[in-house]
């Protein structure tokens, strides 16, 4: 699979099989796709640039490294795609937030734009797309096409899990956006779920069903 890092750290599986089970509480739920989210954001952060700054610590001074650069810019694809943001704002709590509401026709499983209201000037901005489940690709695909007419610095795209068919839609569409997920599950079923899967993020992490 080209551009895509799976994290595949013994943490980060132990807490997803947890997600995965189907008597896993809303509330168990939402708080372990936090704690996955910060170590997702963890990995796809390594490269962000950093810059030196003179400090004092108590017994000496020194050139030490702090962030540099525009402040990152998070973009969460409603609904489910609030439950990575809110993980990734723990490790990066000045970053600017964007949120682009698309939902699937039932029918076709195409993305449709219902809302769309990003930090304004994204160019120079590194940013990074969420949503736990990059399933058909399709809201993925539309949401990126979507960020990137503006421009930005850099795009990546931060998922919980994903699928070949998933992976293969994005990859189509945008080779150059890097994607960091837990886990590439085996397949797609006929109605765009991810087998094994973990059911609909968006309802397990709201309690809507
Ligand atoms: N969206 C979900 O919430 N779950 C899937 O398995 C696929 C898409």
């Amino acid at each position: 699979m080209q551009n895509v890092t799976v994290v595949d750290h013994p943490f980060i599986k132990h807490k997803l099989t947890l997600m995965r089970k189907k008597q896993t509480s809303t509330a168990n739920f939402r708080l372990l796709l936090r704690e996955i989210s910060m170590l997702l954001a963890y990995e796809a952060l390594r490269d962000v640039k950093v810059k030196d700054e003179e400090i004092e610590t108590p017994l000496a001074t020194i050139q030490s490294p702090v962030l540099d650069g525009k402040k990152l810019v998070l973009i969460a694809i409603l609904r489910a795609g609030q439950g990575i943001l809110d993980g990734m704002l723990q490790i990066v709590p000045n970053a600017r937030v964007g949120h682009i509401g698309l939902y699937r026709d039932p029918k076709t499983l195409d993305a449709i734009e219902y809302f769309y209201k990003v930090p304004q000037d994204l160019s120079d901005r590194d940013v990074i797309v969420c949503d736990p489940m990059l399933a058909t690709g399709n809201s993925a695909v539309a949401a990126i096409e979507r960020v990137k007419a503006s421009k930005p610095g850099s795009l990546k795209f931060v998922c919980l899990l994903t699928c070949p068919e998933g992976l293969k839609t994005m990859h189509e569409a945008h080779p150059d956006v890097p994607v960091y997920t837990a886990s590439i599950d085996e397949r797609l079923n006929d109605h765009g779920y991810i087998i094994p899967g973990l059911g609909d993020a968006g309802d397990r992490l709201f309690g809507t069903r």
